[in-house]
């Protein structure tokens, strides 16, 4: 009889997959819009901290290093899943908790909120009340492959099509959040004006975790031990996010796990097994014209 349900369990579970659309300006997806005015009228507190990233940037691994910075694995956490400790605020999937609910009821000091969204459409309480903002980026080669694997395995996404129309698409932005070159860049230039927020690299991070974790306290005020902060650099490894399942995305039906792991690589320079050499090529053509900014420098390989 479980045999016999199981098809409706699963079309229950899994809804056709969304679609594209122009949202002033920015290719979004309902999931991310559906909830709009609660999420634009939410209250950030002036103690509240938003990781704010285009997807695949690294927004779990730095999630998971605040999380640990300031509330350590308490016992009485240690089952809570990642993202419940720190809710990913625009999102609104039919049967599930919308983020900017969770976000409302978390009961930590400081609330660790979690955002994809291009600087323009950021709730204006968070710069109203100078809450503190962690900008992560990530080179745009790599950014696209974790991206298009991230949307075979995952449902809450469109189609991602074939390597070489999902690469089209991204240079075009026709992405989920729109495009990774416009949001890198205009949060850069929030960066100049709005003195709160941290814009800091996944290549850094994996170069030198100590490092980018020693300047991430320093940013938030926190004076661990030395002993605290290997602690937590030890917890934030790939391998030990990967096994772990309050931060391996395990338990979301939505993903596909077999198809790619939501802990998939962790790497720079995968996009050399995804790119030909033309498409390479034609890749850094359209870069050069789209980053314009000579202070803003990705590193693809390190
Ligand atoms: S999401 O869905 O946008 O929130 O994804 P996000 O967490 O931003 O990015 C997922 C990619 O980050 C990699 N990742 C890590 N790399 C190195 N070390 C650690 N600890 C780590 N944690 C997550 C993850 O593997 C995804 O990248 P790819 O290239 O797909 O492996």
């Amino acid at each position: 009889n479980s045999i016999h349900f199981f098809p409706q369990v699963l079309s229950m579970e899994l809804p056709p997959r969304p679609t594209l659309f122009d949202f002033h300006g920015v290719s979004m997806i309902k999931y991310f819009t559906d909830n709009w005015e609660n999420i634009q009228s939410f209250k950030a507190r002036p103690d509240d901290i938003l990781i704010a990233t285009y997807p695949k940037a690294g927004t779990t691994w730095v999630s998971y290093i605040l999380d640990l910075l300031y509330f350590g694995e308490a016992d009485c956490r240690s089952s809570i899943p990642l993202q419940e400790r720190v809710p990913f605020l625009e999102i609104s999937v039919p049967s599930r908790p919308k983020g900017k609910d969770l976000a409302d009821q978390l009961p930590t000091v400081p609330r660790l909120i979690k955002t994809h969204l291009p600087v323009q459409f950021v709730p204006k309480s968070f710069w109203e009340q100078r809450s503190r903002i962690i900008y992560v980026a990530r080179n745009a080669k790599d950014s696209a492959v974790s991206y298009f694997h991230f949307g075979r395995m995952n449902r809450v996404l469109p189609e991602p099509g074939d390597w070489s129309c999902f690469l089209q698409n991204f240079m075009q932005g026709k992405m989920v959040f729109g495009s990774w070159y416009e949001h890198v860049n205009t949060w850069w230039d929030q960066k100049q004006t709005y003195s709160n927020l941290h814009y800091m690299f996944y290549e850094d991070l994996i170069e030198d975790s100590g490092q980018e974790i020693r300047r991430l306290c320093s940013f938030l005020g926190l004076s661990p031990t030395a002993e605290q902060r290997e602690l937590v650099q030890a917890k934030v490894t790939f391998d030990n996010m990967k096994q772990n399942k309050i931060t391996n995305f395990s338990t979301i039906p939505m993903m596909n796990q077999s198809v790619s792991p939501f802990m998939r690589k962790g790497r720079v320079g995968d996009w050399k097994n995804h790119f030909t050499v033309s498409q390479n090529e034609q890749f850094e053509e359209d870069y050069k014209n789209k980053m314009r900014n000579a202070a803003l420098v990705f590193r693809n390989e390190i």
